[in-house]
């Protein structure tokens, strides 16, 4: 048996701390530290971020190797979220992986955050676990990109299409946010729309051109709505929450799968993937998981720790990087976007 690879992987690109530590692909820690004072500003404040990453690092990387069982001295390398991300927030990660480097003499591995979601899906925490077979699609959807990629391999990604405004998680959180919801309003429209009716209401589909996506229109659309029917009953949106949620919900995911339906088409692959925060979302599970099944294709959606952001797919990214010899220079910058 070959010496396990442990990594130590650190994400700090947006308000989620994270860090995770990998025996080889296999997840034995993964913590994540949410920053809920954003939530009073209906948005991500990046000063606020990155001051409370620098006050969540120590604890959250002292809880992941705890929980590992592992000693810093054991680790093979140390990875950390090189863009994109919020450059303050990017900076404490990559400070702090870049000490650890330099403290430890072990390599460090910089990793792209869209890269890290897709792979996400490679990530084990049990050495039986099945993953995707190549070639296949993910459609990648977060608070700041909607992408459908055809991966050829652990490394090849082709984004096939993607958004050319919003991205789907945006628009799940600005719709929120016209209904006086708290930040981030994806999670919020997802448990209302449970209890609601998507047939309630209807928006207006987008008509891009190829694999590309726009969500700008249905914003604009959701908010004329809105006011329409609030100036008619200033009490519509309380009395029809549930159902305006649903009904928003399941046009976004509509038009997700719409594209997402378009590329299986053209491209022939036999397994789709979901990956981003957006893949938490039960709507868009429960279609993407139908849609795989009228067409006969293995669909593969990770565990929710594995959506949203999480230092664990920073590893398993690191981890195909360190076999492959990919090591990051010290000097290397941080990139936003
Ligand atoms: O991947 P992620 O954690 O961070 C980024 O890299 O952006 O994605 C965050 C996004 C937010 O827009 C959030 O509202 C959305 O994912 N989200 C959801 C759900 N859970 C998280 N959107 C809809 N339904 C959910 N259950
Ligand atoms: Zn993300």
């Amino acid at each position: 048996m070959p010496k396990p690879i442990y990594i130590l992987a650190i994400e700090s690109s947006c308000d989620d701390t994270g860090a995770s530590v990998l025996e080889n692909d296999k997840v034995l820690s993964n913590i994540v530290a949410t920053q809920t004072i954003h939530e009073q500003y209906g948005g991500v404040v990046p000063e606020l971020a990155s001051r409370n990453h620098q006050q969540n690092i120590i604890p959250v990387v002292d809880v992941a190797l705890k929980k590992a069982n592992i000693n810093k001295a054991d680790l093979s390398a140390i990875a950390y979220t090189q863009g994109p991300g919020l450059s303050g927030s990017l900076l404490v990660g990559a400070s702090f992986a870049k000490g650890l480097s330099i403290g430890l003499n072990i390599p460090l591995i910089g990793v792209h955050h869209m890269q890290a979601h897709v792979l996400s899906h490679f990530i084990k925490l049990n050495d039986q676990d099945q993953v995707p077979k190549f070639p296949f699609l993910c459609l990648t959807v977060s608070g700041g990109h909607t992408q459908i990629v055809l991966l050829k391999n652990h490394f090849e990604h082709i984004i096939i299409g993607e958004t050319l405004d919003d991205a789907a998680g945006e628009a799940f959180d600005k719709s929120a946010k016209m209904l006086g919801l708290p930040y981030p309003g994806g999670p919020l429209i997802d448990k209302y729309a449970q209890m609601g009716n998507p047939l309630a209401y209807s928006f207006s589909i987008p008509q891009i051109q190829n694999y590309d996506y726009s969500f700008s229109g249905l914003k604009t659309g959701i908010l004329y709505f809105l006011q329409k029917e609030v100036a008619k009953d200033a009490d519509f949106i309380t009395k029809n929450l549930n159902d305006i949620c649903a009904s928003i919900q399941g046009t976004i995911v509509k038009i997700l799968l719409l594209k997402l339906k378009k590329a299986i088409v053209d491209t022939k692959v036999k397994s789709i993937a979901l990956a981003g925060g957006v893949s938490a979302n039960s709507g868009l599970r429960t279609a993407f998981e139908h849609l795989a099944k009228s067409k006969n294709l293995e669909a593969y959606i990770p565990p929710f720790e594995f959506c949203t952001d999480n230092a664990a797919m920073i590893g398993i990214s690191a981890y195909f990087k360190y076999l492959k010899g990919e090591f990051s220079e010290i000097n290397e910058n941080i990139f936003s976007r």
